[in-house]
């Protein structure tokens, strides 16, 4: 099978990072070769815009917290991700351009139409290369909250108020009714095997 770019998506405490976890280290005992990155981040310059990004001190308006999500993203693509691909090597990505359209734009922007073809626009332009399958972690928002609350200290994001949340919530759900061939919505209810069960089986539809 040709090298796969799979992306995980998703609100705060849905377990994400055991997913990937799970999943990378499954794909590897196939003898696929992995790599395993996350957004923002997942390249140098991207990394220490994260830093900031998440920081709960720093002071930044919505326009600016979208273009340096982008920023990264591009920063990413040409650094870790196309440069992967193009090597015959998986990628995993925990969170991708749909994450700018749910926190973005629905989270901060409550789903503005002319400010979703914004983002549409940038992904448009300045993505070259889209997710093979999107893995929507989703579970309801309570629940992932809890979990999350249980991880110490919020960052930025994480001290937004539940009706933020929602929001994101609704944007993912529209964006998998928007693209229902890429992005799959999996159960995240349950215990961590029948989670990856889920996933895996979901990544078997892949095609070649
Ligand atoms: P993480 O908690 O999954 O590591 O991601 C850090 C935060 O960044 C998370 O709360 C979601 C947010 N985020 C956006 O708001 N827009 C984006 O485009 C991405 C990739 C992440």
């Amino acid at each position: 099978m040709s090298a796969k770019f799979i992306t995980f998506e998703g609100t705060e405490g849905v377990g994400k990072t055991t997913a990937i976890a799970r999943l990378c280290e499954r794909l590897r005992e196939t003898g696929t070769q992995v790599v395993q990155t996350r957004e923002p981040g997942g390249s140098e310059l991207a990394e220490k815009l994260r830093a900031m990004l998440i920081d709960p001190a720093t002071k930044i308006d919505d326009a600016t917290e979208l273009l340096l999500m982008f920023t990264a993203r591009s920063d990413h693509l040409h650094h870790t991700i196309l440069p992967a691909l193009n090597a015959g090597k998986w990628v995993v990505c925990d969170r991708f351009i749909d994450s700018s359209v749910a926190y973005q734009g629905y989270g901060r922007w409550q789903g503005d139409p002319d400010k979703l073809a914004k983002i549409d626009g940038l992904i448009e332009n300045f993505v070259p290369r889209l997710p093979d399958m999107t893995l929507w972690l989703d579970l309801p928002i309570a629940e992932g909250m809890a979990r999350a609350g249980k991880r110490g200290e919020a960052d930025r994001f994480e001290a937004e108020a539940l009706a933020f949340f929602e929001r994101v919530h609704q944007g993912f759900a529209k964006q998998q009714q928007r693209h229902p061939n890429r992005i799959h919505r999996i159960d995240a209810s349950g215990t961590v095997e029948a989670v990856s069960e889920r996933v895996w089986q979901a990544v078997q539809g892949l095609d070649s």
